[in-house]
């Protein structure tokens, strides 16, 4: 098997996957395909990290992360497409096994990361972050990239993963690569294509909320439920919106009374409009640096 010019290669088992990266520097990007503009962002940040080793990305829509009333079955799909944003963006490989292939009949094991996996989306979505830890370890494992990629649109399932790669000694450095968004605000994601023109413009209410507690930090406020009621005023202007939640949590996903001026401290919103449940996330950060 040989790279060609033409396009990244794609292969579907694991086996084929070792023959192409054996020996070389390698980058991953994990996805569920359906390729946009954020995961091309993903994909130059691994071509930039290993300029002259490999760069895989993965096109998996894994049903293990998926709740029985979720959207795995209406999940958009277009291999053609993803192949072309993926050479584009700079990928040489393209892995996308079958289901059977990820998990073959009599599959048993799952990796449950506790702790930064329980509240927000953990709660909303019993079983999500296992099904996501179970299957990046295993594209880890069979990849066995120095460096994965992903996005910061999925600030939670970011901390999970790092979380696992620290308490299983993955050898593995995972990268964070920011939100690529719409000029509305709107934070590129696949399931925005199940709205409309104007309920995507709509949906930009969420990147608003998180703006105005950004705008209410930056001016001072450091009380939990006031920078949080910043953003729920703008959630309610938009009557088609249901809120899961709008929280400020430090890097254990933790809520504190009072929000000290941290890095890692985010502002994380996850809501359904007219069905579509979309989330997103903003950092923290005074203009005057730490206190
Ligand atoms: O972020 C995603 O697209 C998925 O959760 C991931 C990391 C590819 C695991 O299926």
């Amino acid at each position: 098997m040989t790279l060609t010019a033409k396009g990244p290669l794609v292969v579907s088992t694991p086996g084929e996957l070792r023959q192409l990266v054996q020996g070389c520097e390698v980058a991953l990007v994990p996805t569920m395909g359906y390729l946009h503009e954020g995961h091309a962002a993903l994909i130059r940040a691994a071509r930039a990290a290993v300029p002259d080793g490999r760069v895989v990305v993965s096109v998996f829509v894994n049903p293990m992360q998926f709740g029985p009333n979720e959207d795995l079955s209406r999940y958009p799909r277009d291999l053609e497409r993803d192949l072309r944003v993926a050479g584009h963006a700079g990928a040489d490989v393209v892995f996308h096994p079958q289901v059977s292939t990820m998990y073959p009949e009599g599959f048993s094991t799952s990796v449950t990361v506790s702790g930064v996996s329980e509240p927000l989306d953990g709660a909303a979505r019993p079983g999500h972050f296992t099904g996501v830890a179970t299957v990046v370890l295993k594209l880890l494992n069979m990849v066995r990239p120095d460096v994965a990629l992903f996005g910061e649109k999925d600030w939670q399932q970011l901390a999970v993963i790092r979380r696992m790669v620290r308490d299983l000694n993955v050898p593995v450095e995972v990268r964070g690569v920011p939100t690529i968004r719409a000029a509305s605000g709107l934070a590129l994601s696949s399931r925005n294509s199940y709205l409309t023109a104007d309920q995507q413009a709509r949906a930009a209410v969420l990147s608003a909320a998180l703006r105005a507690v950004q705008g209410a930090f930056a001016a001072g406020e450091r009380r939990r439920e006031a920078l949080e009621e910043a953003g729920r005023v703008v959630l309610a202007s938009e009557p088609d919106l249901s809120v899961d939640y709008l929280s400020v949590v430090g890097g254990d996903m933790q809520e504190r009374e009072k929000v000290e001026n941290d890095p890692m401290n985010r502002v994380l919103v996850a809501a359904r409009l007219s069905g579509v449940r979309l989330i997103d996330n903003m950092a923290l950060i005074a203009p005057e640096g730490p206190e």
